[in-house]
């Protein structure tokens, strides 16, 4: 039966953590998956996460199956955090949020409700993007464009050609947007350019999809909900996949959410209907634990302080590793500038290295990161940084 199956490729992201896995050198370091890690080169469990836990540990909450959009006090954390408490949205009952398994899974029932119920069937996704788009579009039966963003020349976005392409694209089509920290460049649209963006999606009758998975590693918290906000101010219908896996540390929980923004609350009410169908085909409904710490760290005042003071030394010490590679490297490799680096938002950096020289990394030197050059700043430390640059320096 199996005979004809052939063998896939690794996946582009996660297969190399199977390969850093099996790599006995004890020097190996992981810049490839976009995962937070402390200076201690850690995971970190945030103790706002613990409180919670500890707390949910204590009452000896039910596992009961959960409503299928999810838990309600969830949701409703969810769309706070994104259109903020005093949302006008929120206010007339026009945002429809459901509970998902983490930001793939939101993607996953977005994609599949716009293919199934509006009839969606071109998607357009920025170049380069986050590898998973492309193929979990395409699972859900789209066709995927590219529109230009990044200008390897300048670091920057390519804003013009980024119109052009997005005038170009048929009415209805989906245009994937990351909301803040562009995964995998780092490199964000600034206040005009997501006006410009904007000013094109409605003249040009297109539906924007935003993908927030980073919310509180750019400026913070509310800075970059700006694009979130700046849509909910439009009028216009959108739809937005966000996740906790890394603004809690709750990767392996997969705790992220679909909202769609409606018209109405009466058109929510039939958006929500329908989009509960989408998942109970799926996986029937969501788990319980991570959305449960989640909504309790969010609705307590004290563990949403700490969450907050515990983000942002997570924020800041990714900054403070971007500035020492950037020095360090000015030192080592003078020939090239690398000053880009410390402008970039996020966990990633676009390195511009080669994927000859990312395999030069893992081979010669145990550095893993992704073939399109992209590092995952996040896990750089004090005790790893200098064998990274060193690594740099050798390969270019
Ligand atoms: C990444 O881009 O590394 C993360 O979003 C993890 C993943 O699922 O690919």
């Amino acid at each position: 039966l199996f005979s004809a199956i052939e063998m896939a490729p690794r996946d582009p992201i996660l297969g190399l953590n199977e390969a850093f896995n099996a790599d006995p050198r004890d020097t190996k370091v992981n810049l490839g998956v976009g995962v937070y890690y402390t200076e201690e080169g850690r995971i970190p469990l945030l103790k706002a996460v613990e409180e919670a836990e500890k707390a949910r540990l204590a009452a000896k909450a039910p596992r009961g199956y959960l409503p299928i959009e999810g838990i309600a006090a969830y949701d409703r954390s969810v769309q706070e955090l994104l259109f903020g408490a005093d949302s006008a949205l929120l206010a007339e009952g026009r945002v429809v949020t459901a509970q998902a398994l983490g930001g793939t899974g939101a993607l996953n029932i977005g994609a599949l409700f716009i293919q199934r119920l509006l009839n969606g069937r071109v998607v357009a996704i920025s170049n380069p993007s986050w590898e998973n788009h492309q193929a979990l579009f395409q699972n859900a039966g789209f066709e995927v464009k590219n529109y230009r963003y990044y200008d390897a020349a300048s670091h920057g976005v390519d804003i013009a050609g980024m119109l052009d392409d997005l005038r170009a694209l048929p009415a209805g089509a989906v245009v994937l947007l990351h909301a803040c920290c562009h995964n995998p460049t780092g490199v964000d649209l600034n206040a005009g350019q997501w006006q410009q963006v904007l000013e094109v999606i409605r003249e040009r009758n297109l539906l924007p999809f935003l993908d927030i998975a980073y919310q509180g590693f750019g400026a913070g918290i509310h800075e970059d909900a700006h694009a979130v906000r700046l849509f909910a101010d439009s009028g216009l219908p959108f739809f937005i996949a966000s996740s906790f896996s890394k603004s809690f540390s709750l990767y392996g929980e997969r705790v992220g959410a679909l909202s769609i923004v409606t018209a109405n609350r009466e058109e929510a009410g039939r958006v929500l209907s329908q989009l509960k169908r989408v998942i109970r085909t799926s996986y029937s409904n969501p788990p319980t634990h991570g959305a449960s710490v989640v909504a309790a760290v969010l609705q307590s005042p004290e563990l949403r302080a700490l969450w907050e003071a515990e983000l942002g030394e997570m924020r800041q010490r990714i900054r403070g590793m971007r500035e020492a590679m950037v020095q360090q490297l000015a030192e080592l490799a003078p020939q090239r500038d690398f000053s880009f680096v410390a402008q970039q938002n996020g966990m990633f950096s676009y390195s511009g290295l080669t994927a000859a020289q990312v395999d030069r990394l893992k081979d010669e030197f145990g550095i893993y990161a992704v073939s399109t050059g992209r590092i995952c700043v996040a896990a750089l430390n004090q005790k790893n940084l200098g064998a990274v640059v060193n690594a740099i320096a050798r390969v270019i």
